[in-house]
């Protein structure tokens, strides 16, 4: 079997591995085998590419190339290692970044080498889509990462013009583009170049913190595709096929977001949702309700007297690190004959799979985990519903309130249940900064304070019931 020959067919095992590793991500259970699964494939992909032979010559500068390896394993090992699990979003957009930018750069050496050797006006479109896509997506990741560290406002930025200045730029930027194809400019690149970088930070900067995840998702993609243009640029098949299933895992993830958001992709990119607070944060209402409060050890009370209990995670839950305690009081539970279920809603948390990931971390069994619809068919015979740190992902407006900018998102319904516990430090509202109903019926309960803290104390209080 020739060399070249060989290192095809260990590109196709790279890629079989990409394939059965998405597989392995899209369950929980899966997951972690899948992840392995993917890596394994691309050092497989790697080590293959160090053989390979390019106009007849090996690779030239080797050691350059470890040496870039061993740097960016030392940069990244540790920084995933000890990354807080709050803090996975603005590391996928720094990665992901990483990762449109070189394939920009690849884009633009191939330029300028095909420029004095080749011509060839496709080639020529190939790169300009991966330097366009991949720069876009590089400055995009890189402002998204700054807004989920705090090290700007999370709030979105918006002036007026806004949306005819990005589309003034982008037109411009086209246009560019096909002079290039036309005349070969390398001078006109450098502005193309320019103008992609700008047009990522103009494209995040108006959309809100908390959405950011959901336009990572939608950036990991664009890099994906901009890595598959490199690939057509390269003739390398592996880069094709890793760049297409990113880029279409991607824009399949972000449409699933969306929808369990309850909005539209435009609506997240386009609509600075997130700049408007509506919730009064007041215990208080001007209407004269008021919320009912209680302790720790009420809860405890409570549970005792419960068959059936139903714990649903929210994002306070990752906040408090809390999820170590709230599985030591589901076993408690269960050991005094109680049932216990998780319910996990797509999107609670701050990104896909972050209940379902941290619930991981402290080994709660798959098994006592369901997901919104089955959880809602059981909510009705539930006692108790324990919400710890979820707050729009069981508001009543999305179902009722027609004005609500939550409505349609579907929700867990916290409500059917005989009572509700929400353990949270203040009246403050979630993401979407509005009112929950909730809150104020009579069913519910608040017990205020750091969920980590309240489920400590009721652990002791069902531990001495
Ligand atoms: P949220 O609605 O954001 O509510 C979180 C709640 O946790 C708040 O009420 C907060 O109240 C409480 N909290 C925070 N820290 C706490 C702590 N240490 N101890 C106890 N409570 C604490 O959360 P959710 O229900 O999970 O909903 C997620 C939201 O994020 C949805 O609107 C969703 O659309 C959005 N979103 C999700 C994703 C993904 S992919 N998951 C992506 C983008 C946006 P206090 O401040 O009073 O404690």
């Amino acid at each position: 079997m020739s060399r070249g020959t060989l290192i095809d067919l260990l590109y196709l095992v790279a890629a079989t591995t990409f394939l059965l590793a998405l597989k392995g991500l899209s369950s929980p259970k899966r997951a972690r085998v899948g992840n392995l699964t993917a890596a394994v494939g691309m050092l497989i992909a790697i080590v293959a590419t160090f053989f390979q032979h390019i106009d007849g010559h090996a690779l030239y500068h080797v050691p350059l190339m470890l040496l870039g390896m061993a740097i960016g394993l030392i940069v990244a090992v540790p920084v995933a290692r000890f990354v807080k699990m709050t803090a996975m979003p603005q590391l996928v957009a720094i990665f992901n970044g990483v990762g449109g930018g070189a394939a920009a750069l690849v884009s633009i050496t191939e330029f300028v080498h095909i420029h004095s050797t080749r011509p060839a006006t496709y080639v020529a479109l190939e790169v300009m889509l991966g330097v366009l896509i991949g720069t876009m997506s590089f400055s995009g990741s890189a402002v998204s990462f700054l807004k989920l560290q705090e090290l700007m406002t999370g709030r979105p930025v918006t002036y007026p013009g806004q949306q005819l200045l990005n589309g003034v730029i982008g037109v411009v930027t086209v246009g560019l583009i096909v002079t290039i194809l036309v005349n070969g400019s390398t001078a006109l690149l450098w502005v193309v170049l320019g103008l992609a970088f700008l047009l990522g930070i103009a494209f995040v900067l108006p959309i809100g913190g908390a959405d950011v995840p959901v336009l990572i998702s939608l950036l990991n993609s664009f890099t994906g595709l901009a890595v598959a243009a490199s690939g057509f640029t390269l003739g390398s098949n592996v880069l094709i096929v890793a760049g297409t299933l990113v880029g279409a895992s991607g824009i399949l993830l972000t449409r699933m977001m969306s929808a369990a958001m309850g909005r539209s992709l435009p609506n997240i990119l386009f609509s600075a949702f997130g700049s408007v607070v509506t919730a009064s944060g007041d215990a208080n209402r001007a209407d004269g309700r008021s919320v009912r409060s209680g302790s720790p050890e009420d809860v405890a009370v409570l549970m005792g007297f419960s068959s059936r209990v139903v714990i649903i995670p929210g994002y306070g839950l990752a906040v408090a690190q809390a999820q170590h305690v709230l599985r030591e009081l589901a076993d408690l539970l269960e050991g005094k004959g109680v049932e216990v279920f998780y319910a996990i809603h797509p999107v609670a948390g701050r990104m896909p799979g972050h209940m379902n990931v941290l619930l991981a971390e402290a080994n709660v069994p798959y098994e006592q985990l369901k997901e919104m619809d089955e959880a809602n068919s059981e909510l009705q015979t539930a006692d108790l519903a324990l919400v710890v740190g979820a707050n729009d992902t069981v508001n009543p407006a999305a179902v009722d309130d027609k004005a609500s900018p939550i409505y349609g998102m579907p929700i867990i319904h916290a409500d059917l249940a005989e009572n509700v516990i929400f353990l949270k430090r203040s009246m403050r509202p979630g993401f979407a900064g509005i009112e929950n109903e909730l809150l104020y019926n009579p069913k519910t309960m608040l017990v205020f304070g750091d969920a980590k803290d309240t489920l400590t104390k009721m652990v002791a209080a069902v531990k001495a019931g």
